[in-house]
Order: structure tokens, then sequence, then C-alpha cells
């Protein structure tokens, strides 16, 4: 914790660090770049249009090599050690939007409950395949990994192999942010239909005014907080104030309130870059929502 200013270059990086003074004339000025040339409508339509090609052509360009390992993931939810342990029974663990496996893959490594199924979906299956490839995925230490292509916005079913009120925690590491918020009513309305009752979504991706919302230059901006990067995938970065499509998802659900929220939190870090003497704002939001009896 950094409680001493000119402390800050002696370190790589600062936990709950509050955002720098001159925050609200940075975050101004950004979004007013961002405003004054936004994607053209024409080009918005085709941005939003096929999702899962460039993801394909981002796995099929990285592979495993992008994101790093999520190895604070059962530091940050403390229900991913208990389900690893040797006497916790039956669990199924659905991550959405596993990508490369970099979450999985740290979870399955460290399990010790030989009746642990982890089941790994994502729309893009160049990721799949990268998931399928590693050698963990066909002879897992302990419990098991099954992986499938399934886009979570989709209404037609569930992910193979996965019936209705059968999964017990529902993983989401940056996902949703990287659908259209129009989207999130069917991600939401899924999510709920496969948890068992009192089932658990862990939630952790991209908190507004994050360091890379506010470096987007002008022609990224598709919606308000919503960007096409540079290699056509897109992001959305999420406040504390849950949006109004993820509150009440879907005309023919259930009625409000789906989720019970037991955590919902700014984590906020400073990274310094001491050689070029640079202070980087990163900002993320995490949740835990306890599906309602
Ligand atoms: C930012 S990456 C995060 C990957 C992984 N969760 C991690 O943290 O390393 C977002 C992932 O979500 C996947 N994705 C995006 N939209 C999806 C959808 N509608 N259904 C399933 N997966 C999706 C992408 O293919 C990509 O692998």
């Amino acid at each position: 914790f950094l409680k001493d200013e000119t402390e800050v270059w002696s370190q790589n990086a600062w936990d709950h660090v509050p955002p720098p003074e001159d925050q609200a004339e940075s975050i101004a000025a950004s979004l007013a770049r961002q405003r004054q040339a936004p994607v053209p409508e024409a080009e918005k339509i085709k941005y939003n249009q096929k999702p899962a090609k460039h993801w394909d052509n981002f796995y099929k360009t990285n592979a495993d090599n992008f994101f790093r390992n999520r190895k604070w993931l059962h530091l940050e939810f403390p229900e991913l050690l208990a389900v690893a342990e040797p006497e916790a029974g039956a669990i199924t663990l659905c991550e959405i939007g596993c990508g490369a496996g970099n979450a999985a893959f740290p979870l399955l490594s460290a399990n010790k409950n030989p009746n642990l199924t982890i089941r790994a979906y994502d729309f893009s299956s160049h990721a799949v395949k990268v998931v399928q490839n590693n050698p963990m995925y066909t002879s897992p230490p302990v419990g098991s990994i099954q992986a499938a292509v399934w886009d979570l916005s989709s209404l037609e079913s569930l992910p193979p192999g996965v019936e209705a009120g059968s999964v017990d925690i529902v993983i989401l590491v940056f996902v949703l942010s990287a659908l259209h918020p129009d989207e999130w009513g069917k991600a939401v309305a899924n999510i709920h239909k496969m948890l068992k009752p009192g089932g658990l979504v862990l939630f952790r991706d991209y908190g507004r005014y994050d360091l890379t919302q506010l470096r987007f230059k002008s022609g990224r901006l598709l919606d308000d907080n919503f960007y096409i990067r540079g290699d056509k995938t897109r992001v959305y970065f999420f406040e504390i104030d849950v949006h109004p499509n993820l509150l009440h998802p879907l005309a023919h659900c259930p009625p409000h309130p789906l989720f019970a929220i037991e955590q919902l939190g700014i984590d906020r870090r400073l990274l310094v870059n001491r050689k070029r003497q640079l202070k980087m704002y990163r900002v993320w939001m995490q949740g835990k929502f306890r599906k309602q009896e």
C-alpha cells in the first residue's frame, strides 16, 4: 500500500490507490477526443456482426501467448480453493469465454478434488483448440476438463453437456466486456439457467476509466464506454452501478432479482514504470452473484 507518495517509484505496483487528483480533467479530455471521432455508423454494424471471427483471428495470432495465467483467481475468490479440496465432492465449474485456458489450467493444476469437473467454453473455435492442445487437457493430474465452442449470447441452447440447473460455479473473467451491451440479457439468462439454485457467478472485468479506456484514440468509440480495438475485438468498461441491461435481462426471464449480489467492488491498482517514470492507473470490477433459491 502506498502511504507516502514520495515512495511511489520504489515498487512496480501499489494496491488500492485512489485516482490521481487531475483524473477528472484527463477523463474529460479523453472522452471529448473519442466522442469527436466515433466509429462511423455503417462500420459499427460491421464490427458487431461477427465478433467470433475477430477473436478467432486473435487466437490464430497469439495462441496462448497473450493473456497471463490468472494465478490470482483463487486468492480473489476463495470459493475456488474450497471446491479444489480432496473431499469437496462432485462440483461442476463452468468457465465461459475461457480463451486459451489461462484461468482453467491454473485451477486444474492446483486441484486436489477427483470429482471436480471444469467445463470451458469460448465462441472462438481457435481458442478451444488451444485449450484442447494443452498437455494437461488430456491428462489432468486430478479432476477433469472439457472444452467446447459455445456462444454465451446464444438463445438456442446451453453449452454441450450442460443441463439446466447443474452448474455450481460460473467464472466470467474479462468476457462480458467483450459482448455488446444488448447481448448481456441473453448471457445473464443463460448463466442463470445453467446454475444450480444457490450457484455462484465469479466475475472480474474492466472497470470504468481504466487506463486502457482513456488511451483509446479517435475512430474506436462504438457506444458509451464501448470500444473496438485495433484487432477488431470489442471491450466495454463497467462501473459500480449495475447496468440496466444486466438488471432486467430478458422479458421471458423469471422476475428480478435473479441473483443476490454478495460482493461488488472496484479494484484499483497503480502500476509503475520506474525506468520511464510512468504511472498507470488500472481499474477492474469484481463481483460475486448468487442465484436466488
Ligand atoms: C479478453 S478475453 C479473456 C479470456 C480469458 N477469460 C482470460 O481471462 O484469459 C475474452 C474472451 O471471451 C471470448 N468471448 C467473447 N464473446 C464471447 C461469447 N459471446 N461467447 C463465448 N465467448 C466469448 C473471446 O473469444 C475471448 O476468448
